[in-house]
């Protein structure tokens, strides 16, 4: 029993097959692409057609490097960046291309919606978020009021992976997983908030799909395509945001587990047997990938900005690695706020990068290079802290996403943040964590977490304690402090 896992990421597309009885991976294969070009800045936008072409490569490569075993493919599940806008007509086609979780650009937007409901704690109240530039319900209002000819088309509103498993199927569907991002789904109640939708528009209920569970399959791979790919019946899971799916990929699908993700956003989420609701909006009170909760914290800058840094130098990671393996923590006074492409938590959409504590001393290579991986990791401790207020207490913090790799980075990670952290065999929890979701659609008589245990289990040779420092503790008050008098409004 084989299934194949896709993840639709900012960056990139990965397809993973997965074989069933061993819990090993068989094959992977990824394609590139990037954002939109000549956008005004803070508008981040993507063609969801390169995921469709992205998507039907990577699979076409995997079923070739399966060889003749591809006839065990029997189920196919994905994930996909979260909040994406993707709008279809009424023959679902997509109208125009889909804001990205990173698009900044609908701050006005997030105002009016939030004044239209009374406040921040109103909006909190109804549905157990706030609304904010990345989620999808900002964007929505957005295209009604920048472009009302588009609008006037919208007859569907879908998430990135509800638009490729709508290609997969012919079924568009939501579950209650990436639903829980678009700020327009009661969280408690997981059924769709008539007075958030009204504040949009009065006729945005009917356009959004029915919500129903994510344990749920969306349905079958489409005959043509199972045709032209070489298979059978093949189901097709209920896929979910790519942070639900790194939730399954890294085991976490237990009250109490806490999972961090080192990726192109920074995530931190636990799994919880209640909805978790920040009274501050700052942590995201998101349904799970098994029904049950996943707050989340999500910071806009990480891989991106270290990979800058690492990229000004012309380093291959080990010798970025190695480079800051040789600066002492806190780099000798250099701290860097990473807010490069604003930020989503603290809430700063129009934010920017800033430097500070230069010396003759510190202005190294290397010691830019600590101060960029201490300054996006002490940006997600921003939010670990809050979460802790919120009653969220790791043993342990799994860590995934291409940052998870360096050894460097995960002792970091588990200094800054103060807890032992440990990684996985397999690095892509979000495509691994949907093609594990796809082997428990195609054999209903194993729960979910038995799949999870056998296919995603720990690497005990990667768990690390943390090191008792006061430099990051004091690293972080001095970021917060700064930040305020930075970006004070
Ligand atoms: C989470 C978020 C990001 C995207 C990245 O709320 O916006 O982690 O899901 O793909």
């Amino acid at each position: 029993m084989i299934a194949l896992g896709i993840d639709c990421g900012t960056q990139s597309l990965k397809t993973v097959a997965l074989d069933g009885e061993s819990g090993r991976l068989l094959a992977s294969a990824s394609r590139s692409y990037g954002l939109l070009d000549g956008l005004p800045s803070g508008h981040l936008e993507q063609d969801p057609q390169h995921w469709w072409t992205a998507l039907q490569e990577t699979v076409t490569e995997v079923l070739a490097a399966l060889g003749g075993r591809k006839k065990e493919v029997c189920g196919l599940g994905v994930s996909g960046q979260q909040h994406g806008f993707v709008p279809l007509d009424a023959n679902y086609e997509v109208i125009r291309p889909a804001k990205l979780w990173c698009d900044t650009s609908t701050v006005v937007q997030c105002d009016e919606i939030r004044a239209a409901l009374g406040g921040r704690e109103s909006v909190i109240g109804l549905t157990g978020n706030d609304i904010l530039p990345g989620f999808t319900a900002p964007k929505i209002l957005w295209l009604k009021q920048n472009e009302p000819q588009n609008f006037a088309k919208l007859a569907h509103v879908a998430l990135p992976h509800d638009f490729l498993n709508l290609r997969l199927t012919g079924t568009l569907r939501m579950e209650y997983g990436d639903a829980s991002g678009t700020a327009l789904l009661d969280v408690r109640q997981r059924r769709w908030c008539d007075e958030i939708c009204a504040a949009i528009d009065d006729a945005l209920l009917d356009k959004l799909p029915v919500v129903g569970s994510s344990c749920q399959p969306c349905g079958s791979l489409r005959p043509d395509l199972a045709a032209a790919w070489g298979l059978g019946e093949v189901v097709v899971s209920a896929g979910g945001g790519d942070n639900m799916m790194a939730a399954l990929g890294t085991g976490n699908i237990r009250p109490g587990a806490v999972t961090a993700s080192l990726g192109t956003s920074g995530t931190i989420f636990a799994c919880s047997e209640q909805p978790v609701v920040d009274p501050a909006g700052e942590i995201a009170a998101f349904c799970s990938s098994n029904d049950l909760w996943l707050p989340l914290l999500c910071t806009m800058n990480v891989t991106a900005v270290t990979e800058s840094f690492r990229g000004l130098f012309a380093w291959d990671h080990a010798r970025m690695d190695r480079e800051i393996a040789a600066v002492p923590a806190g780099a000798d006074g250099l701290l860097l706020l990473p807010y490069m492409q604003g930020e989503r938590t603290p809430n700063l959409p129009h934010g920017c990068g800033v430097l500070h504590g230069m010396a003759s001393s510190n202005i190294t290579p290397a010691h830019l290079a600590r101060a960029a991986m201490e300054g996006v990791t002490l940006g997600m401790a921003y939010g670990l802290r809050r979460m802790e207020t919120l009653g969220v207490r790791p043993d342990v913090i799994r860590l995934t996403g291409g940052g998870s790799k360096s050894a460097v980075w995960r002792q970091m990670c588990a200094d800054v943040f103060g807890y032992p952290v440990v990684g996985l065999a397999h690095a892509e929890g979000a495509a691994l964590g949907a093609a594990i979701q796809a082997l428990a659609a195609c054999d209903l008589r194993r729960p979910l977490a038995e799949w999870c245990d056998r296919c995603a289990p720990l690497d005990e040779d990667s768990r690390l304690a943390p090191r008792s420092t006061e430099v990051y503790p004091a690293l972080l008050a001095r970021m917060n402090e700064l930040r305020s008098r930075v970006f004070a409004d």
